[in-house]
């Protein structure tokens, strides 16, 4: 495994992260994964970049890293994530699991119509941050977080005159709480805006070989002191051997997007000369990139990760 420092906080990074939306079960799985072989050997790989939010998987997401690190803190630099809040239907969903798997497959075709009722709403409420930061270090069985992030904040907050959520965040970085603090962009401007800013450390950005826009916008602009994490490396799976998108993100489908089609065919292209999957033609390209310090690849597949990690080296 390769190692990157993130902008200026010193961490030593691999290049390859775990991206941790999915590790907690959703309702409508039926399949269970073993998530604690699938840190275990993220570890035994060489990957100390753990990424999750307290919205993934309603904290389910978190408590996973919290079991799994908590009595070894110092082989994962974990990063997490606020600024969501869950709607009361979600928050109770998690709870319906056990007793929910008769209706899953009724559900799942129902899972279109029940987005709107799980639409989550964001908060960036210094109360609400300080119970949100209160709950993470709870879950995650830790008295810091390593590299804490505003989750897709609106640009209101980015521009907030009164300085309050950046206040919030530079007294709970000096009460040794959090190591340093990020921001997960929602769009690439929004890093531009952000870039007068002191003690940044890191922008979180979609970045891949289908959405490049970081590439022209933000990183020819970025100073030196904050670190890229590329998230959704893979355009949600469109950019791997299994070319099927998640569910939910049907918007992408290369069926109805000429630009994606065009990008898709030629990363095949470019995969078949090279002798290489696609995966790992689509890893390059990020990487390729010097201001991006790791990529963060969602999986919940072990026999996925070893494959990720194999091409990759
Ligand atoms: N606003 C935000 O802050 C935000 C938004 C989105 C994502 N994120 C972060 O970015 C991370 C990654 O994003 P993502 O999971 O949505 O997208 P992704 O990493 O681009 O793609 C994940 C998909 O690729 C598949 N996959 C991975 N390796 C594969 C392989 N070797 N062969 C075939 N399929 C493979 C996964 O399926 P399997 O599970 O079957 O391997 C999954 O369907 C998230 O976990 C999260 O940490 C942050």
């Amino acid at each position: 495994m390769q190692y990157r420092q993130l902008g200026n906080t010193g961490l030593k990074i691999s290049v390859i992260g775990l991206g941790c939306s999915r590790l907690s079960q959703s309702v409508f799985e039926e399949k269970k994964v073993d998530v604690f072989s699938l840190l275990d050997c993220a570890i035994d790989f060489g990957i100390n970049f753990f990424d999750t939010a307290d919205s993934y998987g309603y904290g389910g997401s978190e408590e996973i890293l919290g079991k799994s690190f908590g009595g070894r803190r110092d082989k994962a630099i974990i990063a997490t994530k606020v600024g969501y809040l869950p709607s009361s239907l979600a928050r109770f969903g998690k709870y319906l699991i056990p007793v929910i798997s008769p209706i899953r497959p009724l559900l799942r075709k129902k899972k279109k119509s029940l987005k709107g009722h799980s639409k989550k709403r964001q908060s960036f409420d210094i109360k609400h941050l300080k119970k949100a930061l209160e709950g993470s270090l709870r879950r995650l069985r830790t008295d810091y977080i390593d590299l804490y992030q505003l989750h897709s904040p609106p640009k209101e907050v980015l521009q907030n005159e009164d300085e309050e959520v950046f206040d919030f965040l530079n007294r709970i970085k000096k009460e040794g709480k959090i190591r340093f603090f990020g921001i997960s962009l929602n769009e690439v401007e929004d890093g531009i805006i952000c870039l007068k800013r002191k003690n940044i450390s890191s922008f979180q950005i979609a970045f891949n070989f289908i959405d490049d826009e970081a590439q022209h916008v933000l990183f020819p602009n970025l100073n030196p002191d904050i670190g890229i994490i590329a998230r959704i490396p893979f355009a949600r799976g469109l950019l791997t051997e299994k070319k099927e998108v998640l569910t939910g993100f049907h918007d992408v489908d290369p069926q109805k997007n000429k630009k994606i089609k065009q990008k898709l065919d030629s990363i095949q292209l470019e995969a078949t000369k090279k002798e290489k999957g696609v995966s790992e033609v689509a890893t390059e390209f990020i990487l390729n990139h010097p201001e991006v310090t790791t990529a963060i690849i969602g999986t919940r597949s072990i026999e996925h990760l070893k494959a990720n990690l194999k091409a990759f080296s």
